[in-house]
């Protein structure tokens, strides 16, 4: 295939990274290295070990290295705004950025995550999100990202619950132009629960190593309800076991963890991301760990 029109760095290859602390376990090398092989792009995409004190000088050098592109990712995503020469308006609202574009060394900064899990509901589990009544579990920065993707679809009402309901009152206050917000404590959430069409977990509880744990008393769940989770490790939580042996419909976070990469990836070479081989890619990882 023509890669004339792929940006490529004078160096003739595409120059892609993951800025981190700690990096050492990310996936993103490994699903964008599949990628690039998949559309023949030549380049590459490294692992970027950044301590919060390099972060500008880090992204300084994003021009001088001839860098096409970078993620960023924990604890980076809100301080990077500060070094970017733009933020895309959906960014600036969620207030973090995971992706950034370097055009002739202007660097601009997106958030693919809340985008990218949607787009992961919807093809995957929920294709039509529009009129459906949605609990979110959680308002930190994942929350932020997914609760601001999923009022674009015109949802019924959005439950934000929150264990400091605080923090999803605010929330729910400043997006109320956005779409109806209601906020709610996890107490709480046997009122909404059962009404719902989907619920989303995006808290951490969970999440590998303590798999144990799960953020909501699934006995609350009528059956045919649609259960996501944004963990992918492990890609069956707790949550997703119990809700399934509940006769509902579950959705784990790897496919959040593979969109988000498709977008950051069209980002950068305006090319469609190979999607199958970038999950396969994320999927044989995941399981040479087990
Ligand atoms: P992230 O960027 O991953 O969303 P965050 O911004 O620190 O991380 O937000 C974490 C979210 O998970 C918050 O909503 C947090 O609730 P609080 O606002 O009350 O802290 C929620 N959370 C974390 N641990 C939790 C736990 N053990 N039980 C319930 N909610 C929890």
């Amino acid at each position: 295939m023509s890669n004339l029109a792929v940006p490529v760095s004078s160096s003739g290859s595409m120059l892609l990274g993951v800025m981190g602390d700690p990096i050492a376990h990310s996936k993103s090398p490994v699903m964008h290295q599949a990628a690039l092989r998949q559309t023949g792009i030549p380049g590459d995409y490294v692992r970027l070990h950044i301590t919060a004190d390099q972060l500008g000088e880090a992204i300084l050098s994003i021009r001088t290295l001839g860098f096409r592109g970078v993620n960023v990712t924990v604890p980076h995503k809100v301080k990077v705004m500060a070094f970017l020469d733009e933020i895309d308006p959906a960014a600036a609202a969620v207030g973090a950025v995971n992706t950034i574009v370097n055009n002739n060394g202007r660097l601009t900064g997106y958030n693919t995550d809340g985008i990218g899990y949607i787009r992961s509901l919807k093809e995957e589990a929920v294709p039509e999100l529009s009129g459906k009544t949605v609990v979110v579990l959680g308002a930190g920065g994942a929350a932020r990202g997914v609760i601001h993707a999923l009022l674009t679809e015109g949802p019924r009402t959005v439950i934000v619950a929150n264990r400091t309901k605080e923090t999803a009152s605010k929330l729910c206050e400043e997006w109320q132009k956005l779409g109806s917000l209601e906020a709610c404590s996890l107490e709480e959430l046997s009122e909404w629960v059962p009404q719902a069409d989907v619920v989303i977990n995006t808290t951490s509880v969970g999440m590998s190593p303590r798999i144990e744990e799960s953020p909501l008393d699934t006995s609350l769940l009528p059956g045919g309800t649609v259960v996501s989770d944004l963990i992918y490790n492990p890609l069956k939580t707790r949550l997703l076991r119990e809700a399934e042996l509940r006769g509902c419909r579950i959705h784990s976070g790897l496919g959040m963890f593979v969109y988000q990469g498709a977008y950051a990836f069209e980002y950068w070479t305006g090319q469609p991301a190979p999607i199958p081989a970038m999950r396969n890619a994320v999927l044989e990882q995941l399981d040479g760990q087990e």
